[in-house]
């Protein structure tokens, strides 16, 4: 059978619940209505019995003298193998033969309920189940014929009925596997919307299809998540293809005005004022040319991820950091990368640790020593020299875009100031820390910690 699928969750809630109501109804009728010491017709098979009997009564006592003896006869052949006992009354309801106590209490007061002949039931007293009338005719009378039965096993629903507590567990117990479906339908697709939000918490900007399932409540819930997750990715992307579009456009009248002060050294001889304007431009345009470039490898690289070893993503930057720092007469100690797994984009993530590195190299004065090391689902990767280092009072701001330490400007040395920008940048994309102390090795010393994914 197909039942109607209900799409929207106010719909479910209304119908579980409505069912429930319904289920607890039917029941307590149910059980009402099944309940033997309500007055009830007989079930065809009994009745047939009796209405047989009845005919064989008529049959053999029609004709008697007495219907006093012919009952007592009646009773006596009876007793030693039916179950059944026999009652008779006139057609007035007087009885002819009697009980004592309680059955007598219980047929008098079943006479009152059932006395047409036309329409014989049953109900239960006690342990004893009374039926009639069916029509007799003994000795030329017209007599009502009663059956008394001993009810042994107290059936299942009456016992439910007299524990009103086990009742309503029972309903309770029939009616969990609806609660627990309309749980599990609420509680399904907001756990997935929860693990939605967390994936964009943790900077993983990915649209995900599955949040479109569900009661339709949800299913809105989800596309409005997706929506809000493609328009953060393309302001992002928008910001970056910005920044990218001023950095390239902003490199024109640089070169024009580096041309023009060639020439004007070349037509009014070299001047201190003209070498200045020449080294500035050049480190402007060296900062604008970093910008481009970081721009450039920025746009859309937040919505790249991959799942990648620690050691797919940094051994050669550690290979090009040892032969880079030979170059220099320097030497670079590296102990083996752990195999955790980082999800990131991988771009962002190699040359975060390559700007540190080769900072490191550019200021220590003999050797570099990088140590990776795992623990509690972290990676931390810690970079150190034995240069100069960093003042005390400076070890912030070095993370700062174009920042570089008074020394560093005076003595017109390294780029522009971007690397540890763009380091802290990706490093905190990807839920990690970055800070810089003075290293026991005289210079500076970064800590980078990321966390691990399984
Ligand atoms: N290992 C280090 N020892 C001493 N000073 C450092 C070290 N690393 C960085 N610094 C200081 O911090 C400043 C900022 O570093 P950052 O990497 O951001 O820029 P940069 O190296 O000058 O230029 P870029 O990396 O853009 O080519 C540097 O100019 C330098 O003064
Ligand atoms: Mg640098």
């Amino acid at each position: 059978m197909n039942l109607p699928k209900i799409s929207s969750l106010y719909g479910r809630i209304f119908a579980i619940f409505w069912l429930t109501m319904l289920l607890v109804v039917f029941a307590i009728l149910a059980a009402s209505q099944l309940d033997p010491r309500q007055l009830h017709d007989i079930p065809t098979g009994p009745l047939k019995l009796m209405q047989e009997s009845g005919q064989d009564i008529t049959q053999k006592y029609q004709n008697a003298n007495s219907a006093l003896r012919s009952i007592r006869q009646i009773n006596q052949s009876n007793d030693d193998h039916s179950k059944f006992n026999y009652y008779f009354t006139d057609i007035d309801g007087n009885w002819l033969n009697s009980s004592n106590g309680f059955r007598q209490k219980a047929l008098n007061n079943f006479i009152t309920l059932a006395d047409k002949s036309e329409l014989p039931q049953q109900r239960l007293y006690g342990k004893v189940m009374i039926a009639g009338p069916i029509p007799v005719i003994i000795a030329k009378q017209k007599l009502h014929m009663y059956f008394s039965i001993r009810w042994h096993q107290p059936p299942f629903i009456l016992q439910l009925l007299d524990r009103p507590f086990q009742l309503l567990l029972a309903v309770m117990l029939t009616s969990t596997p609806l609660l627990l479906w309309l749980a599990w339908a609420l509680s399904k697709p907001a756990m997935r919307l929860e693990k939605a939000a967390q994936k964009v918490a943790r900077g993983e900007l990915e649209v995900d299809p599955e949040l479109e399932k569900g009661p339709n409540e949800f299913k809105q819930a989800g596309a409005s998540f997706n929506q809000m997750v493609l328009s953060i990715n393309n302001k992002i992307s928008e910001q970056q293809r910005l920044l990218s579009d001023i950095s390239h456009e902003l490199r024109s009248p640089l070169t024009r005005l580096r041309m023009a002060n060639a020439l004007a050294i070349r037509k009014q001889g070299g001047s201190a004022e003209l070498t200045r304007i020449d080294t500035e431009a050049e480190r402007l345009e060296k900062m604008i040319n970093e910008l481009l470039e970081l721009s450039r490898r920025q746009i859309d690289a937040h919505q790249i991820r991959q799942h990648l070893p620690a050691s797919e993503l940094w051994s050669d930057v550690i290979d090009d950091g040892q032969f880079e720092a030979e170059q220099q007469g320097k030497t670079l100690h590296c102990n083996p990368i752990p195999n955790g797994y980082l999800t990131g984009n991988p771009n962002l993530l190699t040359s975060a640790v390559e700007n540190v590195i080769r900072n490191a190299i550019r200021y220590s004065l003999h050797g570099i020593w990088v140590n990776f090391s795992q623990r509690n689902n972290m990676i931390t990767i810690t970079i150190e020299d034995d240069g100069e280092g960093v003042e005390e009072h400076e070890l912030d701001a070095i993370f700062r875009p174009f920042y570089r330490v008074s020394a560093a400007r005076d003595r017109d040395s390294g780029g522009a100031g971007l690397g540890l920008a763009i380091t802290q940048n990706a490093i905190v994309h990807h839920n990690g820390t970055i800070k810089a102390r003075r290293s026991q090795h005289g210079g500076l010393a970064v800590d980078i910690k990321l966390p691990t994914s399984v």
